[in-house]
């Protein structure tokens, strides 16, 4: 597979979107960027490149998932999708979270649709037309709205009720380089349902008292859905989240994670940073609102992370 790309639009980032703070990129993200791209390019402005990867992560579905309430999954598959959409990959997020936390979090860069996920799930509208664009050349979002409430109900009726945002997503699937997905806080039909459709699964943990509480549930639910519903589910990996290195706490909570996870856990923190609580409510990614910041720069390191692993990282 072959992609076209053109120094000019690389560097343009800042004149598409029209942000000052995307102007402001810091050397640290200049670099983060220039290291995913740099062996993109030939002399010449324009360069051709072959991804030599298996045909399993030419478009990879990564859901983000924990039934445990407010430890990160919206923030993470905000700045995850956006951090991979900078780095030019063709990147959708779905949100499929009631709360719509995920919409509203990037809403200042998304065009107007009627549609949702729900209208896409229960009654039969093309995924196509439920797909926004964005600002960002890259990005498009699936969007949800509390009607989705509904759909956990509605759902249970259908038949292949746990295969409905596979069927869906089989057509588009291949449109992209990565899909995001964000879960509501609970193991019901609308994560199942994002879990049989995912190629992995990303748990975020709270650095916080009973941050392992309801983890062997969430890992007997992947345990079960990858024996009946996905077989090619993996776990992405576990990231570290609301990270204080100054409490002793946060670091007590990361020794044992490791002691559970060793492997699996990602090397990329998520500090905690008022600027990636302060972002949603300008409707914004961190990256827009604050490239500088500390959450920017640890969400970038994530996804230089999960690039690396899926051989995509050339820098
Ligand atoms: N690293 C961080 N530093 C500071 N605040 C954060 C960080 N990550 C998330 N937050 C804030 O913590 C709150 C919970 O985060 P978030 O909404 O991402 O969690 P969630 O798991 O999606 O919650 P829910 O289970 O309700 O969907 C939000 O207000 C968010 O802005
Ligand atoms: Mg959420």
């Amino acid at each position: 597979m072959e992609f076209a790309i053109t120094s000019a639009n690389k560097y343009n980032i800042a004149g598409l979107i029209g942000y000052t703070a995307i102007r402001e990129l810091n050397y640290r993200y200049s670099q983060a960027i220039a290291g995913l791209s740099s062996s993109l390019f030939q002399p010449g402005g324009t360069a051709k490149f072959a991804l030599s990867l298996p045909r399993k992560y030419m478009s990879k579905i990564i859901v983000i998932a924990n039934q445990k309430g407010g430890v990160g999954k919206t923030t993470t598959a905000v700045n995850t999708a956006v951090s991979l959409a900078v780095s030019e990959f063709k990147t959708l997020l779905i949100d499929m979270d009631p709360q719509a936390n995920a919409s509203v979090g990037v809403s200042d860069l998304t065009k107007e649709n009627e549609n949702t996920i729900y209208d896409v799930l229960i009654n039969g509208v093309p995924v196509e037309k439920a797909v926004t664009d964005t600002r960002f050349p890259h990005l498009a979002v699936l969007s949800s709205t509390k009607d989705l409430v509904g759909a956990e109900i509605e759902l249970v009726s259908i038949l292949a009720r746990e295969y409905q945002l596979k069927q869906k997503l089989d057509a588009i699937k291949s449109n992209y380089d990565y899909i995001i997905i964000d879960c509501p806080p609970s193991l019901g039909l609308l994560t199942i349902n994002a879990l049989t459709a995912a190629d992995a699964v990303l748990i975020p943990i709270q650095c916080e008292y009973y941050a392992l509480e309801g983890l062997g549930q969430l890992l007997n639910t992947i345990r079960l859905v990858q024996k009946h519903l996905n077989t090619s589910l993996e776990i992405e990996g576990v990231l570290l989240t609301m990270y204080d290195g100054r409490l002793n706490l946060s670091r007590q909570v990361e020794e044992e994670v490791r002691g559970h996870f060793e492997d699996k856990i990602f090397k990329a923190i998520i500090n905690r940073n008022v600027r990636l609580g302060e972002a949603p409510s300008f409707g914004k990614p961190v990256l827009l609102y604050d490239a500088n910041s500390t959450g920017a720069r640890d969400y970038i390191d994530l996804v230089e992370e999960i690039l690396e692993r899926d051989g995509k990282a050339t820098g």
